[in-house]
This record gives C-alpha cells, sequence and structure tokens, in this order.
C-alpha cells in the first residue's frame, strides 16, 4: 500500500470516495488490517474498555497511547494513523502541545480531541505549529459523566444546532478531519456537507465521507450489550481478513451502514 496522507482523505472527500477506518491497538492486528487495505487507524482511547477492560476511556493516559501507537505504527506503515489524545492530557495549550509531540513521535500522523467551541485556542495554536488535528463531537466518551451515558446527541433542535456551530467553529479554527459519534443520520448529512474537510462516523448514518468502528466490534468479540450501529462482520466471513474486506466493501459501496445500523 502507498502511504495514506492527509491529501488523500481530502481529495476522497472531493471525489465522493467512501473509505473505511477502524481502531487498532497492537502490531498484529494493524498489520492485517494495513494488509486487507484499510487506509486509516485510530489509536483511540477505546483501549480503556477494549485492551484494559475499564468501564470507561477515562483511566487512559497519555503514556497508554504512545505504547499503543509505536506498536500500530511498526505493524502499519503506510496507513494514516490517528491517536487520541486521553482525558485531561489537552486541558491547557502548553500541556496540549507536550503532549501531541509525545503521539507524534510515536507515530502518529494526526492527533484527535473530543469537545467543541473550548477548544478553539488549542486547536489554533496546535494548526500554526503544523499538527494535524480531529476534531471529535457528538457523543464524546471523556464527557461520559457529564453526559449521563452514552447516548445518542443531538436529537433536538437546539443540541443538534450547537453541534452544527461547533463544528464549523472547529473546522474555522484548524481541524483537518472531524469524527461524528452518534447521531442521527440527517444531522451527519447536514454536516458533512457543510465542511469542506473529510468527516468519519461513527453511529452517525450512511453520508458521512468516512466510517470508523472499533475492531472488536466488527469482529463481535464485544460483551454486553449490542449497540444499534455496531455490525458483526466475522460472522458471516469465515476469517478476520474476510470480515475486513467485506467491511471496507460495504463503506466504500454505501452499503454499511444502512438504517438498521443508524440513529
Ligand atoms: O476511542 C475510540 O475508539 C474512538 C472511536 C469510537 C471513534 O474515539
Amino acid at each position: 500500500m502507498t502511504a495514506i496522507h492527509i491529501d488523500t482523505l481530502q481529495n476522497w472527500k472531493t471525489k465522493k470516495n467512501k473509505f473505511a477506518a477502524i481502531t487498532a491497538y497492537d502490531f498484529s492486528f494493524s498489520k492485517l488490517f494495513a494488509n486487507q487495505g484499510i487506509p486509516v487507524i485510530l489509536v483511540g482511547d477505546s483501549l480503556g474498555m477494549t485492551i484494559q477492560g475499564h468501564n470507561s476511556t477515562i483511566p487512559v493516559t497519555i503514556q497508554n497511547i504512545e505504547y499503543h501507537t509505536k506498536a500500530v505504527r511498526k505493524g502499519a506503515p503506510n496507513v494514516f494513523l490517528i491517536s487520541d489524545l486521553p482525558f485531561m492530557s489537552y486541558y491547557q495549550v502548553n500541556q496540549a502541545l507536550k503532549n501531541t509531540a509525545k503521539i507524534i513521535q510515536s507515530g502518529a500522523n494526526m492527533i484527535k480531541i473530543e469537545g467543541g467551541k473550548h477548544l478553539i485556542n488549542i486547536i489554533k495554536e496546535l494548526s500554526n505549529r503544523s499538527i494535524l488535528v480531529c476534531g471529535h463531537i457528538g457523543l464524546t466518551p471523556q464527557y461520559i459523566n457529564y453526559l449521563n451515558g452514552y447516548k445518542v446527541q443531538g436529537k433536538t433542535e437546539k443540541s443538534a444546532k450547537k453541534i452544527i456551530e461547533d463544528a464549523l467553529l472547529l473546522e474555522d479554527a484548524g481541524i483537518k478531519m472531524l469524527v461524528l459519534e452518534c447521531i442521527p443520520s440527517v444531522l451527519a448529512k447536514i454536516i458533512t456537507e457543510k465542511l469542506s474537510i473529510p468527516v468519519i462516523g461513527i453511529g452517525a448514518g450512511r453520508y458521512t465521507d468516512g466510517q470508523i468502528l472499533v475492531m472488536q466490534d466488527i469482529l463481535g468479540i464485544t460483551e454486553g450489550k449490542k449497540l444499534k450501529f455496531v455490525k458483526n462482520f466475522l460472522s458471516q466471513s469465515g476469517s478476520i481478513q474476510n470480515a475486513i474486506q467485506t467491511y471496507i466493501d460495504e463503506v466504500k459501496k454505501g452499503i454499511f451502514p444502512n438504517q438498521k445500523y443508524s440513529f
């Protein structure tokens, strides 16, 4: 696979070529995903749950993200690699710069941060230093206590307007990509059309430029209540390789996510 850059993803948005992204946390899986043609991998702070067994992303540290970013980069040298800045690791500009440096030095192409308007200064400071920043709005798991649990966001007119406003403000501040999590498809469609940068959805319906899922959800090994937007691609694929291939193909063709997997 030739190296994927931010320009590649930007071109795909312009040409309306949909793309699949996935989380990964280690060498073996990132290698397998890259070999199947996954262009974008996220070292998500979901590792707090999927790798560490916590019930939220809150306990994840910057050292954890560094460790997993290094492993994933070794397995997938050419993918476009995004890594999360974890909970409270970017509440001040200096701290955000210092922690971003650690993550980029570990091999990430871009860092992802959760939240809206209050991040504008931090995004501007990072962008001024040519750091690629991905925003993340809608359901933002780092704010889980404030949000009263994992719930679909943007269902009222007021909250939908706020999400649109945040998306525009973040783009204006300099983000080069946006993740929309758990919002109604119609809202994600409006945001995807308004923004000129690539928008990736998880539980945000079919209209976003790209889709991302947590690898354990794709492989059907997440325990507990099945989330509406999650599809087990392994059950009918016979192998992990085929499951990933099916996921990539279905996203590219706009088959996944259909109404069944959307809000
Ligand atoms: O941490 C993560 O895995 C994420 C995805 C859900 C987008 O942020």
